[in-house]
């Protein structure tokens, strides 16, 4: 038995590949280096689903497509039941998304991809009293979900940080979300299904749910000063560090990288400055004292440390990070979906029954 299916190779893939050693991202044959703010989000579907839908897919032609999704998705707000819309953010967009037809084919595709983007900004928006706003099809995807989020246009350099972060988290090899994706693909649910299970994986704190609580550690600690005592005592208390340690990587995540730099660029001349201050030297401190209390298990920062600070510069409440996360990979998830049924067979693993047998008759 392999407790948490450690090391269990489940699939072959033409998706993506973790080096966890190496610490290389490899997406359908592109280092994330080559991908990380070269590429759009539009770009990267294309490379991600082509194959996956059978269909011969161009990042402009895409951008048409999911900007008329963005509006299917977002005419159905108006019809949503308050009780839905008042859930928390990510309960309430994987509550909304749930009502569309199952299918396997390019609309179901664009609708989901549509979903987290039009979703997390209006029920963002609804909870702080302001009507949602409308998507703007001339705008590029990451631009839109800024726009429907501020009721305003963003800045280029806005727009190219979300877009930097969708192609950095939109798909990453047997993760927990992906894998749950891929189960209910096996059964030919179709790719509504497929996706509302990863959303479900995702969101808890050990997958996508960290970095919410990244900030509210930062929030706890303050100021540098306090970063290795606060640490200490979380470590004491046998709480786990959010935003460190991964099953796959032995070695800083790439990706913790790429989204740094984002960071660096959208930030100019001012990265010094608070919040990033604070968490360079929270980052360090827990390094050390990481490798201190574990030195048989490397634990380095992982990709939720500074999606924290990421998304709370472009303005995203905490509550509604996973969403955030869902809206880059919904894209790997719809691929792996396509890819299980096309090429793979129903999944369904052995359990070692430990319980009680029944009393044999004399
Ligand atoms: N802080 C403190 N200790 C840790 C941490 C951490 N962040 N991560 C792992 N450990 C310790 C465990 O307590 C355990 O110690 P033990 O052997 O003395 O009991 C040891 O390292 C191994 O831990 P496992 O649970 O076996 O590691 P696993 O591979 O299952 O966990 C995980 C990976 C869940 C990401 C873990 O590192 C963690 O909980 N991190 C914090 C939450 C987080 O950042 N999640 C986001 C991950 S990235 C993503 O999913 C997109």
């Amino acid at each position: 038995m392999k407790n948490g299916l450690d090391d269990v190779v489940a699939t072959e893939t033409m998706l993506s590949d973790v080096d966890g050693v190496g610490g290389i991202l490899i997406i359908r044959g592109r280092s994330l280096d080559e991908l990380a703010g070269v590429v759009t989000y539009e770009e990267l579907l294309a490379l991600l689903l082509s194959d996956a839908l059978d269909e011969k897919l161009d990042a402009d032609g895409l951008r048409q497509q999911i900007g008329l999704a963005r509006q299917e998705v977002f005419r159905t707000i108006a019809d949503a039941a308050t009780s839905l819309l008042n859930l928390p953010v990510t309960d309430a967009v994987r509550a909304l998304t749930a009502q569309f037809a199952d299918g396997d084919d390019l609309a179901t595709a664009l609708r989901l991809i549509a979903a987290p983007a039009v979703f997390t900004p209006a029920v963002i928006r609804l909870k702080n009293g302001q009507a949602p706003v409308a998507p703007d099809t001339s705008l590029a995807h990451a631009a839109d979900i800024l726009h429907m989020l501020h009721g305003r246009s963003v800045s280029p350099e806005q727009a190219a940080a979300l877009d930097t972060y969708l192609v950095t988290v939109s798909d990453h090899g047997m993760n927990a979300s992906t894998f749950a994706a891929r189960v209910v693909a096996s059964t030919h649910a179709g790719l509504v299904s497929s996706v509302l299970a990863a959303f479900g994986a995702l969101k808890g704190p050990l997958h996508g749910g960290a970095p919410g609580p990244v900030l509210d550690m930062l929030d706890a600690i303050g100021t540098p000063d306090n970063a290795e005592s606060w640490l200490e005592k979380a470590l004491d208390d046998g709480e786990r560090l959010m935003g460190f340690g991964h099953r796959i990587y032995r070695v800083r995540d790439p990706r913790a990288d790429a989204l740094m730099q984002a960071l660096r660029r959208l930030a100019g001349g001012n990265q010094g400055a608070g919040r990033f201050k604070l968490a360079e030297s929270v980052e360090a401190a827990a390094l050390r004292i990481l490798a201190r209390r574990k030195p048989d298990r490397p634990l380095k920062t992982n990709v939720e440390f500074y999606t924290a600070l990421l998304l709370e510069t472009l303005g995203f409440p905490r509550e509604s990070f996973t969403s955030v996360f869902a809206m880059g990979r919904v894209g790997g998830w719809i691929a792996h979906a396509r890819e299980q049924t096309q090429h793979g067979r129903l999944i369904r693993p052995q359990s070692l029954y430990v319980g009680p047998r029944p009393i044999k008759a004399a």
